[in-house]
């Protein structure tokens, strides 16, 4: 690839992962339980009624996975802080044993020169909060969220030079307050409007205190991103992709870096009586709070069509119905209360392949990904989640996972050629490091450079097992990009 920019000396290569996913020890040394250790105990929510109790037991192997990334040259590795850990009521009294945890696990990657990314909400709310305030629901949680982040950066903001406040705030709300795929498990549009509001002013909070106390390290949060394509040149389909980039992207993205809600989605929010109620000082406190970089965290993007059905279901007025596709649903349902219908439809894309699990394999779309972001809000961008979900199989101690080599391939370069663009990459974690819980598909759906023995019945020892992709990452991160 001689006509790309190489990456920049500095370049941060990494993995990631999240607290509820890998660290299990639910309860040990005074942690108090968040909503997915409530949520994956009720029957049928997770895949197999999996949860996150062992997980993979990082609390009591941190060293050893540590151990792990050193060996490979990781440069970087983002991980989340567990609320519940720190403050077991989610406010109030600290638990200083859980603060040490995440202490000793800063100090030693330190001591391997591994740079900490640390987020600091990855969907794992005390359920405290959600017992006493209804979760984002109530105002007081951003309080909480606040007074438990000032904990952190007074304990480890010596030791962290990057931050990441909220975690795909755009999925947590969608799937916990719509879908009811997530905690709360509620499928009420008004509702998921008001808590992501909550969660605007929670980060933006988050972020002032952070510049107070800590102005010369970085925060930002990271969005799960992905960009909107036109079915076709017809007019009125791009313009329902730039609707649809409006409604899944610019509708958090304007928040955290203009300190604003684009004008498109509001109106149609009213027009539905579902805008969030905003009160006074909210949208100062918006405009205010800066981001020092952006988050994004890159599976595939999504192709819109002109919403015709919607023509349709006005009318035929009533339709039978089932499943989730929000432009179908009873008018009278709740749910029919969707932004959507009048904007767009999203259709499947008849160019892109798709993973196991019906995800759409679009490396290019990473490249058109980035460039948006960055013309849009001229901030850097830290690439802080990028991987292949699927099955893996072991076999006498060996993982041949070539597949997820070649994704991991296709993607560094189409990152290689945003950088040559002009777009501005400080990093890039794939997800994951180890093999990891996934929150809804257990241990099938896999991730990670390190395989690990574990299933959905059998915690087995939960041996680490370094993948064929373990040896090719470590190799990128030797020659600081893909082998020419
Ligand atoms: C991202 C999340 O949405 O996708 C991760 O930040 C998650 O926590 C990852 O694991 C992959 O999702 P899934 O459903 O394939 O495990």
């Amino acid at each position: 690839h001689k006509e790309l920019d190489p990456f920049p000396a500095n370049f941060l290569w990494g993995a990631a992962s999240a607290a509820y996913q890998i660290e299990g020890a639910w309860q040990a040394d005074g942690k108090g339980p968040s909503i997915w250790d409530t949520f994956s105990k009720l029957p049928g929510k997770t895949y197999l009624g999996t949860n996150g109790d062992v997980a993979v037991d990082h609390y009591h192997r941190f060293r050893e996975d540590i151990q792990l990334m050193a060996e490979m040259g990781l440069k970087t590795y983002r991980f989340s802080v567990a609320w519940s850990r720190v403050m077991p009521d989610g406010e109030g009294a600290v638990n200083e044993a859980g603060l040490a945890f995440y202490e000793e696990l800063v100090d030693e990657l330190r001591r391997y020169q591994i740079e900490p990314v640390l987020t600091l909400y990855h969907w794992d709310l005390p359920q405290a909060l959600q017992d006493k305030y209804n979760g984002w629901e109530g105002r007081e949680t951003i309080a909480a969220f606040k007074s438990y982040c000032r904990v952190l950066f007074e304990r480890l903001g010596s030791k962290v030079t990057y931050w990441v406040t909220m975690n795909e705030q755009n999925v947590l709300t969608s799937l916990g307050y719509r879908w009811e795929l997530h905690p709360p498990n509620v499928a009420d549009t008004k509702r998921m409007f008001q808590a992501n509001h909550h969660l605007n002013l929670a980060n933006a909070d988050a972020i002032a205190l952070f510049h107070e106390l800590v102005p010369t390290r970085k925060i930002g949060p990271s969005f799960g991103y992905g960009p909107m394509y036109p079915l076709r040149a017809d007019p009125n389909d791009v313009l329902a992709a730039e609707n649809g980039e409006a409604f899944n992207n610019s509708w958090w993205l304007d928040v955290y870096c203009k300190g604003k809600y684009p004008k498109v989605i509001w109106k149609q929010l009213e027009a539905l009586g579902i805008a969030p109620q905003l009160l006074e000082g909210d949208l100062e406190l918006l405009k205010r709070a800066k981001p020092d970089f952006l988050g994004i965290n890159y599976y595939h993007g999504g192709t819109a069509a002109q919403n015709t059905l919607e023509k349709e279901r006005i009318a035929s007025q009533e339709k039978a119905f089932s499943g989730i596709d929000p432009y179908l649903m009873q008018p009278k349902d709740q749910q029919a209360q969707t932004p959507e219908t009048v904007l767009f439809q999203s259709v499947e894309n008849p160019y892109l392949e798709k993973t196991d699990w019906g995800w759409e394999i679009d490396p290019v779309g990473f490249r058109v990904a980035l460039r948006r972001v960055s013309d849009r809000y001229d901030l850097p961008i830290f690439v802080t989640e990028n991987g292949l979900g699927a099955i893996d199989l072991e076999k006498d101690g060996k993982v041949h996972d070539s597949y997820r080599i070649d994704y991991l391939a296709q993607h560094i370069l189409e990152m290689q050629k945003a950088i040559t663009d002009g777009v501005t990459v400080i990093g890039y974690c794939a997800w994951s490091f180890t093999d990891l819980l996934s929150w809804l598909n257990g241990y099938k759906k896999r991730y990670g450079f390190v395989y690990v023995d574990r299933d959905e019945e059998d915690e087995k020892e939960l041996t680490r097992i370094k993948k064929d992709s373990y040896y090719w990452y470590q190799e990128v991160i030797q020659n600081n990009g893909l082998r020419k």
